[in-house]
């Protein structure tokens, strides 16, 4: 796995103009002539950021960079101005951006220390802006490099130091004002590495991350936390034993092990409530018999990114603490083809007993994590539980490749969860779990089938799963889209992204 990026971040004090670094970055929102960071470096320099502006068009937009070299007349040797568009439409993923590109500009540049000017905001948004920009240097300078092997990829990072001012004059920040600060930048810190964890295990190839790979990187995260969290980790004959039908059946057709990972994090105090986050860990989707096309199963080694999502927040959360007991929970597999894989019109029986048809092994997901659901209901018996899966194409076509579907006939609950997720700055909407979409799972010749009409995709993968949640408040997560992108931005490099992390922690980690 890829190495931390050892990047110090701190408060810088003093003012903008005569910091001591090779960049200083700062943010423009829409028009730079109106903004007071921008003409007070451009006065400093001469009139020559103005000027550059007007002939590049650098309006100050989402996106736009300007960056020019200071030739001494300031401390600073270079100045990098960031467009971050119309300032009410700037939210906390926005920040993850900018900075992310100030890393990455740095980097290019050869600079080793940065001073980035944060954009000023209500106060009660200081703590969270300053965990945002520590999350974005960790993803903005993550690089999935170890296949490489030219020179070119061994190379250490340019950038050492990040200075966040809070302020253009440097006003010296109070004792409390500073630990807020460095609280917020451990919290992103903490939060990046491990979406970062997520992401090094959903890009590894499936021959590397196998079920067992995975279940021993649950058991090196536990072990890093030994007074808090402990893990269980079952064999195929536990899971036989325990009558988990479904999610054997997806993986006997493949030579890798199948291991079902169970996560706990118990607080030093009387837990508030107990929470489990339940993440699909197919290592492999091939679609079994229903084959995927070639192309279609090009990507399928992300088909865990649920599973590497879960298993990766509980290190966050073991490090910053919670209130509430917190289980994760991910039943690991490969959905491959064999003399011994499952077959169209197999009929299988679930952990709860419910019969199921199979006609199409290419909605192999919803098995394994119906299994996983009432593994979590009957044996942890939880307050709540959220499950995270590549669950349907059906999800992207609905909401497009950026965007997760939110299920849940628990309002209040899908409500709270929605509220965090816009927090921690994931895009995710909901879509109506409809009653009526469930003729589409009958069967002639068991108590289900598993796949239903191409209309609703989305909506009958988190019906079939309902079946399995009964009465224990659910939340479904279909992340088929947001767990990997083809198109970077600089957050977010091409492949895994980690998508779910941020809002699991931010969920259960004390703030
Ligand atoms: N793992 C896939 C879903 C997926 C598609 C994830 C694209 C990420 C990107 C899932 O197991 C699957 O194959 N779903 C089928 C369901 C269908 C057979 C009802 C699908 O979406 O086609
Ligand atoms: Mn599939
Ligand atoms: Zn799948």
């Amino acid at each position: 796995m890829e190495a931390n990026t050892g990047i110090s971040i701190t408060h810088l004090q003093g003012p903008a103009l005569s910091a001591s670094v090779d960049l200083l970055a700062f943010t423009v929102f829409g028009d730079p002539s109106k903004d007071a960071t921008f003409k007070a470096v451009d006065v400093a320099l001469g009139g020559v950021l103005s000027d550059i502006a007007k002939s590049e068009s650098f309006e100050g937009k989402a996106n736009q960079t300007l960056a020019v070299h200071t030739h001494g007349r300031i401390t600073a040797r270079r100045v990098l101005v960031l467009g971050a568009g119309a300032k009410n439409e700037f939210n906390n993923a926005t920040i993850r951006d900018v900075v992310a590109s100030t890393a990455q500009a740095a980097n290019k540049a050869g600079a080793a220390s940065v001073g980035f000017v944060m954009p000023a905001f209500a106060a009660n948004r200081e703590a969270m802006l300053a965990q945002m920009a520590a999350e974005g240097i960790l993803l903005g300078t993550y690089k999935f490099g170890r296949y490489f092997t030219g020179e070119d990829h061994k190379r250490p990072m340019a950038l050492k130091s990040f200075g966040v001012l809070t302020e253009l004059k440097g006003k010296k920040p109070s004792a409390a004002q500073l630990k807020a600060f460095n609280t917020a930048v451990s919290r992103g810190t903490t939060i990046g590495a491990a979406i970062n964890h997520a992401r090094d295990l959903i890009n590894e190839p499936a021959a590397v991350v196998t079920p067992t790979a995975l279940a021993a990187d649950a058991q090196a995260i536990a072990k890093r936390h030994k007074g808090t969290m402990t893990v269980t980790v079952l064999d195929a004959k536990k899971c036989a034993d325990l009558g988990m039908g479904m999610f054997l059946a997806v993986g006997q057709g493949s030579d890798q092990e199948p291991r079902f990972i169970h996560m706990t994090y118990k607080p030093a105090k009387k837990a508030k409530k107990k929470v489990c986050f339940i993440g699909k860990g197919i290592t492999f989707d091939s679609g079994g018999y229903s084959l995927k096309p070639s192309q279609a199963m090009e990507d399928m080694k992300v088909d865990m990114s649920g599973a590497a999502a879960v298993i990766s927040a509980m290190d966050a959360i073991a490090t910053l603490g919670s209130e509430y007991e917190v289980h994760a929970v991910a039943a690991c597999c490969e959905n491959l083809v064999s003399g011994r894989a499952y077959k169209l019109g197999d009929v299988l029986t679930s952990m709860d007993g419910t019969t199921v048809e199979i006609n199409n092994t290419d909605a192999e997901g919803r098995l394994t994590l119906g299994d996983a659901i009432t593994y979590a209901r009957t044996k942890i018996q939880p307050d709540e539980m959220f499950d995270f899966a590549t669950l349907t194409g059906a999800c992207m076509v609905a909401l497009g490749p950026y965007t997760a579907g939110v299920m849940s006939d628990n309002d209040q609950l899908v409500k709270s969860w929605m509220a965090v997720a816009e927090r921690a700055g994931e895009d995710m909407w909901r879509l109506p779990l409809n009653n009526r979409l469930r003729d589409q799972l009958k069967s002639s010749v068991a108590d289900m089938r598993n796949t239903g009409d191409r209309f609703g995709g989305a909506i009958t993968a988190g019906l079939f799963l309902k079946t399995f949640a009964k009465d224990t408040p659910w939340v479904h997560v279909d992340i088929a889209g947001p767990a990997s992108v083809s198109t970077a931005k600089p957050s977010q490099p091409k492949g895994g992204t980690g998508f779910a992390v941020a809002s699991i922690v931010e969920y259960a980690a004390k703030s």
